[in-house]
């Protein structure tokens, strides 16, 4: 694997690839690589003839009180890790490199609607750094595909919809979120677990599990089903195992309005804090 930082030195590969006939994926990341990003570029292997892949921790999706100088780098780890997983080209640019006026003076990205809520919510402008940085991204690799992990659902959602509005020519790859055994998605949020916390850290996906079942046996027996009471319930679960529920909403699955009882493509989102980490999760439940 060939690692480079310059856009000039990642523009001259992908020219290189496509003079060849080649097909191209990209795996944007932020680094400190676990089993999800892997399965990300597992995927990437289906569709493209070359993956490049990218470890850029972006400012731009921080909020003034989230501390991106603690976030963790493992540079070297995530080299051996894309390299065993058989990636072509991992670029590697500094904030100067994607942001060179500063962020201040940057133009972005705004995906109104499905980027107000539920996160959107509680990380105000982490939706439009993300897109900001997705599209800058997009438009420096230019790939025919790009793998986003199913766990970060609302921003598959965002990056679909931005791709849509924006007549990208790249077809979005959503990819199944990679668990533990507990149930616990992967995540690089789960390295600020205490052992105690990520003993209980599963009642997140646990929960939302029960209320996809009371959403299924509801449809079964009635067309009347009960989302927000139902949620309160789970929430309450959540909360009474030492978690604390940021949000859980029961919504459509593409759109992320909340769910009406003539929807069967649905999709339960939820945020809880587990100590100083904040996990997300999600379950998505086909009345069909
Ligand atoms: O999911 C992430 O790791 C980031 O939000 C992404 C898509 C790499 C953009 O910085």
């Amino acid at each position: 694997m060939k690692t480079v930082s310059q856009i000039s030195e990642l523009r001259a590969q992908v020219k290189a690839w496509r003079q060849q006939g080649l097909t191209v994926a990209f795996v944007p990341t932020m680094g400190n690589l676990h089993a999800g990003h892997i399965s990300l570029v597992d995927e990437a292997h289906k569709h493209a003839d070359k993956i490049v892949a990218s470890i850029f921790i972006n400012p731009m999706q921080f909020g003034i009180n989230e501390d991106i100088d603690n976030y963790p780098r493992t540079m070297v780890d995530d080299q051996q890790k894309l390299t065993v997983a058989g990636t072509d080209l991992l670029f590697t640019p500094t904030p100067d490199i994607i942001y060179p006026k500063g962020l201040a003076k940057q133009s972005f990205v705004e995906v109104p609607n499905i980027s107000d809520g539920y996160c959107g919510e509680s990380r105000p402008g982490h939706f439009r750094g993300v897109a900001t940085v997705v599209c800058k991204l997009f438009n420096l690799v230019q790939p025919d595909v790009a793998c986003f992990g199913l766990k970060d659902y609302q921003q598959v959602q965002v990056i679909q919809t931005m791709v849509e509005d924006l007549s990208l020519p790249i077809t979005i790859i959503p990819v199944a979120t990679t668990r533990e055994e507990s149930g616990l998605a992967l995540s690089s949020r789960n390295g600020y677990l205490t052992a105690e916390e990520k003993a209980i850290a599963p009642v997140l996906q646990q929960n939302l599990q029960w209320l996809a079942e009371q959403i299924s046996i509801g449809f079964a027996q009635s067309d009347s089903i009960d989302f927000i009471g139902l949620s309160k319930q789970a929430a309450k679960a959540i909360n009474d195992s030492g978690l604390h529920t940021d949000y859980l909403h029961v919504c459509h699955a593409q759109t992320l309005q909340p769910a009406s009882e003539d929807d069967t493509q649905l999709v339960i989102l939820a945020a809880a804090h587990c100590g100083k980490a904040r996990l997300i999760d999600n379950l998505q439940v086909d009345l069909t």
